[in-house]
């Protein structure tokens, strides 16, 4: 196997890049790639090629939002066609409601759609609402959960140095946001029990991913989503699923699919633009229609018709018949593959994929809480995906590996093969 030594002409860019760019990068976590951010020049299907002539299979597909594969022909088709016709009109056109109908046949128990750009407006939107409907003030969000990175919501994510969960995560965050949430143990219906029928906690609504993606790809318990709908429905508080990861990628119609409870609100962005920058809110009618009634919702580019046209074309290759079947497929053979390349290296991990996420936990045989993921042996990890680069695989930073509709099984046993040559390195 032949190694990358150095990428000389991202290592050169990322010089410069620092003098132009606020930390070199155009959203901080992209700082965070080990040894240094790379530069690419092109994707095709799931491959990348950097500046350097490098090629790697991409498991970060633009950290998930390309799930049918870079540059897939009918998109770009698709979007080719509409880019002529002009770039966003600040009126109405037909793709908005043409789009918006196809994600309520995707999603169960949906009647309307909000667009916006980005998952952490989408989700802001949501609080918003679920306060106009209730009525009342604070939310309850679970350990790990990211909900985007608005100053209300970027709370609860990550522990800082002393392993504390309640403070702001970031300076410059306005420190009352901590005043409105209260922030529990994900898969622990009693303790959400507790806080729901207590009138003084003034809930309006408990956001969750239905599958906790952003802190170890960890499944609801048995019966949790449920159990939530069930207090949630006693309460009078809203349920809110933030879908962004799992929206159309874990079935067609994501984790209110998957798991069949029904949320009353759900939180689209990443897949459905197969890469363009959308958000979408799904929601009961009486709450969406809130807008009709003195909320707010805004933004310039809001339903954008190339974006939309993306949207789209997505659409069309995720309604493939087979595509979710191969997914679990794809998805179940990475885990495996990776599992068996860990425990033949001696070195213990935890392996597990929901779809075509998969997650590996280093330095643990067991990982079932939030604690143990991020006390998992991340240092390590991070020596991991450096060599993996050097052995043409592109990963993600903590843990996680996305698969497109562009995978092949091919793809993953040469993938596998370059994860137990790059332990061995180890
Ligand atoms: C579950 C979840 N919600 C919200 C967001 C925020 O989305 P965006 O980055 O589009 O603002 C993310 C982003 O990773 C996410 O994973």
């Amino acid at each position: 196997m032949s190694l990358i030594e150095s990428w000389p002409g991202s290592a050169q860019r990322w010089e410069r890049a620092k003098g132009s760019l606020g930390g070199g990068v155009s959203t901080g976590m992209r700082a965070q790639m080990k040894p240094h951010p790379l530069y690419f020049e092109s994707g095709q299907g799931a491959e990348l090629r950097d500046v350097d002539g490098n090629t790697y299979t991409d498991y970060v597909l633009g950290w998930g939002p390309v799930i049918i594969g870079h540059a897939h022909p009918h998109l770009v088709e698709t979007v080719t066609r509409q880019l002529p016709l002009g770039q966003t009109f600040g009126a109405s056109h037909d793709l908005e409601y043409e789009i918006a109908e196809r994600v309520l046949a995707a999603i169960p128990g949906m009647d309307r759609v909000l667009w916006s750009n980005t998952g952490t407006e989408a989700d802001q939107t949501a609080l918003r609402l679920a306060r106009a409907a209730t009525g009342r003030r604070r939310f309850v969000k679970f350990e790990g959960h990211y909900h985007g990175w608005s100053d209300a919501m970027l709370l609860g994510y990550r522990p800082d140095a002393n392993g504390a969960l309640d403070r702001p995560a970031s300076r410059g965050q306005n420190p009352s946001a901590l005043t409105d949430v209260t922030i529990l143990p994900w898969n622990d219906a009693a303790a959400v029990r507790a806080v729901l029928t207590d009138p003084d906690q003034d809930i309006a609504a408990v956001f969750t991913e239905p599958v906790l993606c952003n802190s170890g790809v960890l499944e609801p318990a048995p019966g949790f989503l449920a159990e939530l709908r069930a207090i949630c429905d006693e309460t009078g508080t809203l349920l809110v699923f933030d879908e962004v990861i799992t929206g159309f990628r874990i079935a067609h119609g994501g984790g209110t699919e998957r798991y069949g409870v029904t949320p009353d609100l759900v939180v689209l962005a990443k897949a459905i633009a197969g890469g363009f920058p959308l958000a979408a809110l799904a929601g009961r009618g009486d709450l969406i229609d809130e807008v009709t009634r003195g909320v707010v919702h805004a933004g310039t580019y809001n339903g954008n018709p190339v974006v939309l046209a993306a949207a789209g074309a997505t659409l069309d290759v995720l309604a493939e018949p087979g595509t979710y079947e191969r997914f679990e497929d794809l998805g179940g053979a990475l885990a495996t593959g990776l599992a068996s390349a860990f425990s033949d290296a001696g070195r213990p991990a935890v392996v597990r994929n929901v779809g075509p996420v998969v997650q590996v936990i280093p330095g643990t045989d067991a990982a079932e809480t939030f604690t143990d993921f991020t006390t998992a042996d991340w240092d390590f990890y991070d020596r991991l995906t450096v060599e993996l680069l050097r052995r043409g695989v592109f990963s993600l930073p903590g843990g996680r590996w996305y698969l497109s509709t562009a995978h092949t099984a091919a793809d993953v046993e040469r993938t596998v093969a370059a994860a137990r040559d790059a332990l061995a390195a180890l």
